[in-house]
């Protein structure tokens, strides 16, 4: 379905009864890397899956991206849709950041957070000239070397081999992000504010779910925000890297599962 914002639609799979569960994609993703939670999850709850703008079904806005536009865009869908209780909201990794400026702007909105391969932290010196290289690359060369860069790193190396169809998967949906929209997020990833700050401030329940295997972002990072975020729990993944939901959907979800029991 789409929702109208201010001026424009987005796109955004709504699915099941009860408690509304807002899942966040990452870069540069869309909403179908949710499809194992989408079918498994809305046979207990209301699974909403929204297209940021500039990916998957959602149209490319002009001007530049940022994590709060986002989370004005989240505030403004929930807003369409008439949503008036509180939600659970999930974020895998860019959808963390945006997690982190929703509960900045929009804590009133919410019940719950989930917060999946992300990190609290700014982009170091090197990950900074790795997105500048990455921008760089996208206008000299076009977006697919960024794509075929980032393979190798999304699924454990455990199950990587054995899961080609996941990989396949993965490739489909990035494949689908525009230039433009890639080269907005890079710089909106770059500029994107240290939420480390944030982390004792958040006053909700908590769960943090990460892959052992995160190429992308270490667990020890999901250690240390764990330890900041006051009663918060980490659900540690084996066998699973950046896209743990894809990978090890069965143990993702039933995490969820046991954290929406718990909220219900
Ligand atoms: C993502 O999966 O959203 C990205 O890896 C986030 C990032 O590059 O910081």
């Amino acid at each position: 379905m789409n929702v109208m914002l201010n001026g424009f639609s987005l796109a955004c799979t709504d699915a099941g009864q009860g408690l509304p569960l807002v899942l966040v994609h990452g870069y540069p993703l869309n909403r179908q890397m949710w499809q194992p939670q989408v079918k498994e999850l809305s046979g207990q709850t209301r699974v909403l899956a929204p297209d940021l703008r500039g990916h998957g079904d959602s149209p490319v806005i002009q001007g530049p991206h940022s994590m709060d536009l986002f989370a004005d865009d989240l505030n403004a869908l929930l807003d369409g849709l008439g949503i008036q209780e509180k939600i659970i909201l999930c974020g895998l990794s860019m959808g963390g950041y945006v997690t982190f400026a929703f509960f900045r702007k929009y804590a009133h909105r919410l019940r719950g957070l989930i917060l999946t391969a992300t990190r609290a932290a700014p982009d170091s010196e090197q990950a900074l000239a790795a997105r500048d290289q990455a921008i760089q690359t996208a206008v000299e060369k076009g977006v697919n070397p960024i794509f075929e860069s980032m393979a190798p790193k999304l699924l454990s190396p455990q199950t990587a081999s054995k899961l080609p169809a996941m990989l396949d998967l993965a490739m489909t949906v990035m494949r689908r992000t525009p230039p433009s929209t890639v080269v907005k997020d890079l710089q909106a990833l770059k500029a994107r504010q240290d939420s480390r700050p944030t982390l004792p401030r958040i006053n909700l329940p908590t769960l943090i779910i990460h892959g052992e295997d995160d190429q992308i972002v270490p667990i020890q990072e999901a250690r240390e925000m764990q330890a900041q975020i006051p009663g918060s729990r980490l659900a540690a993944v084996p066998a699973a890297g950046h896209l743990l939901n894809l990978e090890q959907p069965q143990i993702f979800n039933r995490a969820v599962q046991e954290f929406l029991d718990e909220l219900g």
